[in-house]
């Protein structure tokens, strides 16, 4: 049944979006697992919030309508590597059966001076 999915755009390492669907109550790790997007390491402690592997980054339309996230996760944030006011824990992400997403998965070797204008780069891509 197609209403069970939503369409999750994904920007991948290299800058590349990845256009997916994602089942409505499977978490955001899986999604992103599932479309073997090349993020060495992703998800290293397979959605326990013991690392900070699985950092991605919403645009703040998705991110406004996520639960907050429990201490854990803030605490293991604080260590993800390029940390942005709309950065998750993607195995902390169940998708919703509202809005589709926009993330982009962290290590992103050319995006660190981007990742300011993290809004206007989903902008950008957001007609693809
Ligand atoms: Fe380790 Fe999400 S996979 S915290």
């Amino acid at each position: 049944n197609t209403n069970d999915f939503v369409h999750v755009k994904i920007i991948d390492r290299d800058g590349k979006l990845i256009n997916s669907k994602a089942k409505i109550g499977s978490n955001m790790l899986d999604v992103v697992l599932d479309n073997k997007l090349d993020i060495d390491g992703f998800g290293a402690c397979e959605g326990t919030l013991a690392c900070s592997t699985c950092h991605v980054i919403l645009d703040s339309e998705n991110y406004k309508t996520l639960p907050e996230p429990v201490e854990e996760e803030n605490d293991m944030l604080d260590l993800a590597y390029g940390l942005t006011p709309t950065s998750r824990l993607a195995c902390q992400i169940i998708v919703e059966p509202h809005d589709d997403y926009f993330l982009m998965g962290n290590q992103i070797a050319h995006i660190p001076n981007q990742i300011l204008n993290v809004e206007t780069y989903f902008n950008d891509l957001s007609g693809y």
